[in-house]
């Protein structure tokens, strides 16, 4: 029991996190749900020996607890485990949002608590499985917790980041800045694609060697060296013709191009983009 593995959660980071160390032979035993036939389908899919249980059965089944609910859910997965009877041991939650106090419920009950966040998108569990080898974990834990979430990540081929617990937040938006913020960003360029007539699928196919292509360079040589385009050339014409075309589009897709043209002269000023030309681009961008 000290050193099987409990899961709690169905979503897709709990599948694929479950599935992953199962097939790396780590001793994952449960899997818990609020929902019967929810635990059972995660069960099946993580692995052979994998038991369907509700929350009350893992205390007596497993000492290190992964907890890999909705955000919103941890607070009330850490209590409802310590009214079972859950007691030591260590339990780590997968939220790069929230540190490990997230579980206090469990931590005042002896339990070492952390957090160990994949920095990676999870849609569904066997994209998951996929791209969850070799990623990058946010490791904000100490002692037990920390050697445990180590051994996690060593498990699935990633790399442990060792975090303080005020520095999560600034963590956590670069994380959402790099994730979430693209999708935001690939969206609004979908939309200004589909009002030139270009949509669906031919959209995507015609953007996808851009947009990877920019990523590598970016993430290769640093912004500065990477940029392209308009603002770095202090082409402000160019500019002024974009912001009169997201004059005719829905606000937030012309305070996207805005606020990151505006992020773009910052940069360019780094290539000489300065004085007269930067304010052209500058005045350009307000219309
Ligand atoms: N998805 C990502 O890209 C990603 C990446 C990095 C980290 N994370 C973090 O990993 C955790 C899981 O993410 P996810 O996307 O897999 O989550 P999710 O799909 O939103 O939810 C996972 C599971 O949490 C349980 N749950 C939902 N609300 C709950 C509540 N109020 N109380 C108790 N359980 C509740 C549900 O399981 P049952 O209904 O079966 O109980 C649900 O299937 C989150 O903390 C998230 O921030 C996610």
């Amino acid at each position: 029991v000290t050193t099987s593995i409990g899961i709690v959660g169905t979503g897709p980071v709990a599948q694929a996190l479950g599935c992953l160390l199962c097939r790396r032979g780590a001793p994952v035993v449960a899997v818990a749900s609020r929902d019967r036939s929810r635990a059972e389908a995660a069960a099946a899919f993580m692995g052979r020996g994998v038991q369907a249980v509700g929350y009350g059965d893992l205390p007596g089944l497993a000492g290190r607890i992964l907890v890999a609910v909705a955000d919103q859910g941890l607070g009330l997965v850490a209590e409802a485990l310590a009214a079972a009877g859950l007691s030591g041991g260590v339990a780590l939650h997968t939220c790069g949002a929230r540190g490990p106090d997230a579980l206090a419920a469990l931590a005042a009950r002896g339990t070492e608590c952390g957090v160990v966040h994949p920095l990676q998108t999870v849609m569904t569990r066997e994209q998951g499985v996929a791209s969850l080898s070799g990623v990058t974990f946010g490791v904000c834990a100490g002692g037990g917790a920390k050697q445990w979430a180590n051994e996690i990540v060593v498990t699935v081929g990633g790399h442990a980041l060792a975090l303080d617990v005020d520095r999560l937040p600034a963590y956590h938006a670069g994380a959402v800045m790099a994730s979430n913020a693209l999708v935001g960003v690939l969206d609004a360029a979908l939309a200004m694609m589909a009002r030139a007539g270009v949509e669906g699928p031919d959209a995507a196919r015609a953007l996808g060697p851009l947009v990877h292509t920019t990523v590598e360079n970016t993430l290769a040589n640093g912004p500065v060296a990477a940029l392209t385009g308009p603002v770095v050339r202090g082409d402000a014409a160019t500019v002024a013709a974009h912001v009169a075309v997201l004059r005719d589009m829905p606000p937030t897709v012309g305070a996207l191009y805005t606020a990151a043209a505006r992020r773009l002269i910052d940069i360019a000023s780094a290539r000489g983009l300065a004085g007269a030309g930067r304010r052209a681009v500058e005045l350009a961008l307000e219309g």
